[in-house]
């Protein structure tokens, strides 16, 4: 079992690698309290009788809650469902939210648990590669509002977090390629030994994850509240996030990622910041995952980008630029500057 240790106040562990679900349990300070284990209801049926047998074998109470699978479920309403089965099985602070599924369950189960009773703790047990290597560690909750994605929450820190890979034999394909996604937005910001795996073809899967978590656990202790280094971690999202808007929502957060690092990598390179090997070694690992390496209507896309942020429109926006494998920095730009910096 692989360790990483995010070293912020308190300091928590994220557990990798497989069948580690009795050892993780077994490293949970509080003991002998009363456990919800948060899930969705495609998670459900294929691991949850396994992580209550766990905790039951640990000497937890335990029960479960199950809603419906998808990101439609992010909501007030279904968070209040959370927090209203917490009251009604009379869970107290030392009492302890478990968070089973992808990165909708972690922030909808992280939410309730920042806020019932003004805080009590979370694990987080993330069953999508997504979530593992990203949206499972940072302590970022919330669910979404009619005016937005993620417009309610809160920051709250997991006090463990167990990776087990296990998890991910049941995930289907299209899943797989979403976390492919962000791991390729991961190789980008660190380069090094992740881009070189990515490029081999992610194995082992578990040193993967640990270079994942380990990049986003030493980025978020030094900026835990995103006002500075931890916008590195949106690099792709702004024109990324535009896609998925235009398609109406039909590409998937993770392939809309790719294109927007793709996007920002061909731009670096007609910037002069970023070398022509550099951006072949970008276009060769969307390449591999079978992202598509197509051009988009880039004013198209800035539209969609500026009716999104229309809070700061005028203000302009962080832009995270890269300027080499391993190499990026977060400018402030205009959106007339933005606009040509990304338009070949
Ligand atoms: N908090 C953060 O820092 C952060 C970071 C990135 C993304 N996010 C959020 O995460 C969400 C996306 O996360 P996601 O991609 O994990 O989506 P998700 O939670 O919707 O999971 C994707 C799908 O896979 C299913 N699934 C999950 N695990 C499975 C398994 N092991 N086997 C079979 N099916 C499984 C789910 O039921 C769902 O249908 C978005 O809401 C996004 O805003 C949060």
């Amino acid at each position: 079992m692989t360790e990483v240790e995010v070293r912020l106040m308190p300091a928590y562990k994220v557990y990798i690698g497989r069948g580690i679900l009795d050892e993780a349990i077994g490293k949970i300070c509080q003991k002998d309290c009363k456990v919800m284990v948060v899930t969705d209801s495609n998670v459900a049926p294929l691991h949850l009788a396994r992580v209550v047998k766990a905790f039951d074998r640990a000497g937890y109470k335990v029960s479960t809650f199950s809603f419906e699978a998808g990101e439609a479920s992010k909501t007030v309403e279904t968070y209040l469902a959370v927090i209203e089965a917490l009251r009604y099985r009379r869970f107290s602070r030392k009492d302890i939210v478990v968070a089973l599924g992808g990165g909708v369950v972690g922030d909808i189960a992280g939410f309730a648990a920042a806020t019932y009773m003004r805080g009590i703790s979370v694990v987080q047990m993330p069953t999508t590669l997504l979530a593992m290597i990203d949206s499972s560690v940072g302590g970022k909750t919330g669910v979404d509002l009619a005016g937005g994605k993620n417009l309610l929450g809160a920051f709250h820190q997991p006090i463990l977090v167990a990776a087990d890979l296990d998890f991910l034999d049941t995930l289907p394909e299209a899943e797989w390629r979403c976390g492919i996604g962000e791991g390729i937005k991961y190789a980008c910001l660190a380069g090094g030994e992740l881009e070189k795996l990515l490029a081999e073809g992610i194995e082992p899967l578990e040193r993967f994850v640990e270079l994942c978590v380990s990049y986003k656990a030493q980025v978020v202790e030094q900026d835990q509240f995103e006002g500075g280094k931890r916008m590195l971690l949106n690099l792709g999202h702004t024109l990324g996030h535009a896609l998925e808007c235009a398609s109406g929502y039909t590409v998937p957060h993770g392939v809309a990622v790719a294109k927007g690092v793709l996007i920002m990598a061909r731009a670096a390179l007609k910037a002069g910041e970023l070398r022509r090997d550099e951006l072949k070694k970008v276009e060769e690992l969307e390449r591999k995952y079978s992202f598509d390496l197509e051009g988009e209507d880039i004013d198209d896309l800035l539209e969609f980008a500026r009716a999104d942020k229309k809070a700061d429109a005028d203000e302009g926006i962080n832009v995270v630029c890269m300027r080499g494998i391993g190499n990026c920095a977060v400018r402030r730009m205009s959106w007339a500057q933005f606009g040509e910096y990304v338009k070949a």
